[in-house]
């Protein structure tokens, strides 16, 4: 039997990383140029591609739950007897946090310090303030794929599970 539930469940994976990816290199890209304008341009794709996120997780949590019913059975014994399980099911909710709640939070600060520096209303300090908030978003990027990584390991690293020598 084919499980639908596991299908998405990869179709989510593909989501997360590529809403991380796309990211990432989008926020490269806001850091190096230099044009206000440019940056609030690069700001919008970001947040386009950053939307998708909230629907990846989604998506992960629910067929993860019908993952762990389709493979465990419905006894909540499962959250006591599975070590990788738990593991992961911690980090996805670090994940899920930083994601809901630092992330926007610095991002929206930023925006909000670029379209006044394009508009040339901006506090004296406010490149120096951009910069920093550059700094902790790229930062938030590297957590969020180290634990992405991490989750990804402790799902398909298991004895007998996808042998092979590469
Ligand atoms: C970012 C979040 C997540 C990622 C990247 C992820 C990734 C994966 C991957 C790649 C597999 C396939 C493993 C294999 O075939 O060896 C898998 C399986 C599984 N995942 Fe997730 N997962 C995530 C979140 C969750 C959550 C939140 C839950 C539980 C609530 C969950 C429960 C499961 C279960 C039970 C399986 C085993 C399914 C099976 O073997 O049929 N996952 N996950």
């Amino acid at each position: 039997m084919v499980s639908f539930a596991f299908i998405f469940h990869l179709l989510g994976f593909g989501l997360i990383t590529t809403s991380l990816a796309a990211g990432w290199i989008l926020e490269r890209r806001i850091r190096t140029t230099n044009d206000w304008n440019q940056k609030l341009l690069l700001l919008s794709a970001s947040r386009s591609i950053g939307l998708l996120s909230p629907i990846a997780s989604l998506l992960m949590l629910i067929t993860g739950i019908v993952n762990i019913i389709n493979v465990f059975g419905t006894s909540p014994r499962v959250l006591f007897s599975v070590g990788w399980l738990d593991a992961k099911i911690i980090l996805f909710a670090f994940m899920l946090v930083n994601g809901a709640v630092f992330g926007p939070i610095l991002s929206r600060k930023r925006t909000k310090l670029i379209q006044s520096l394009a508009a040339q209303s901006a506090p004296a300090d406010a490149e120096e303030t951009v910069n920093i908030y550059g700094k902790n978003i790229s930062t938030f990027y590297f957590v969020q794929s180290l634990l992405l990584l991490i989750i990804l390991f402790l799902s398909v690293w298991g004895t007998g599970k996808h042998v092979g020598m590469m």
